[in-house]
Parts: structure tokens; sequence; C-alpha cells
């Protein structure tokens, strides 16, 4: 296992869109074991492939607070079926450190997805772990939780990501 360079705001493949992933071969096998151990060291409670500038849908996730409690899932080419409610939640992303905010997501998902073993699961998540899915899945479509905060919170922290890319380049 290896812990990856996890890519920042605002590096273009962040922006990209993932490809589904066909054959679940050993890189396959092994980018999701190294997505996990970088997830966990960060520490984070999800990570998308793009964040480690793989182009493939692919996420892991685990919203556990404590390693005694750790319960990984890892999803290959997930798809939500349904979502229902909405709720107001914090989120922050390791791609964009130190910077939080309100975001409106659906309470509930039903999500679909192939586990490493190619099989088949469907997963109905509220609350927390349903926003982290919605997060994560977002990344597979070059969507960040910035983009949906509001309209004048999004343009006050555009503008600050830029200053901040700015002194980082010097
Ligand atoms: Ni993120």
């Amino acid at each position: 296992m290896a812990i990856l360079e996890i890519y920042k705001y605002p590096a273009s493949v962040l922006r990209d869109k993932s490809a589904p992933i066909g054959q679940i071969d050993s890189s396959i096998k092994r980018l999701a074991s190294d997505m996990l151990e970088t997830m966990y060291a960060a520490p984070g409670v999800g990570l998308a492939a793009p964040q480690v500038g793989v182009l493939k849908r692919l996420v892991v996730i685990d919203i556990a607070h404590e390693a005694k409690d750790r319960n990984p899932l890892v999803m290959i080419n997930p798809q939500i079926l349904y979502s229902a409610g909405e709720i107001t939640g914090e989120e922050g992303c390791l791609s964009i450190p130190e910077v939080y905010g309100d975001v409106s997501r659906a309470r509930l998902v039903r999500v679909k997805f192939l586990d490493l073993e190619e099989v088949v699961h469907e997963l109905t998540a509220e609350d927390l772990l349903a926003r982290v899915i919605q997060h994560e899945l977002d990344h597979l479509d070059g969507v960040l939780f910035i983009d949906r905060m509001s309209k004048v919170k999004r343009d006050l922290l555009k503008s600050q990501l830029r200053k901040k890319a700015k002194l980082a380049a010097r």
C-alpha cells in the first residue's frame, strides 16, 4: 500500500469527468487500497479517484471516527438511483484544504455500485453517509462542493482561493 498525492484546487484533473471502470483488475484493487490508506492518513471520510489524479469512477468512503470502528466502503461505477429530502450541512474537501462551507444535499440516497469482487450492491444511506456519497460522486463529474454553495459565498471563496494560489505560486 502507498499514500498517494492528493491533487489540490485548482488542479484541472479535479474538473474532468471520470470514465467508467470496465475490468476490475489488480491495478484497480491496488488503487482502491492505496486510496483507502491515503484517506485514513489525511484524515478524511471520503476520497474519489480524480483527487489522486486518476479519472476513473471509483470512490472510497469511511465515516467512522475511530480506527477501531472502521468500515471501508469501496464503490466502483456508483450511481444514485434515487434521492429524497433536503438538508444543509457543512462540508470540506481534501482537495480544498482549510475551506468549509454549508451545502444543501439530499438527506437520503439509494446508490448502486460494484465492489472489488464485481458484486453489485444497493445501499440506502442517510444524513452524513448520504452527504459523503453525494460529495464523492460529484468528484467523478468534476463537481466540487464549492460549486454547490450559494453564489455570494462561492464568489467570495473563489477570490480567496485565487489569492492563495497566487501566493503559493510565488
Ligand atoms: Ni472532496
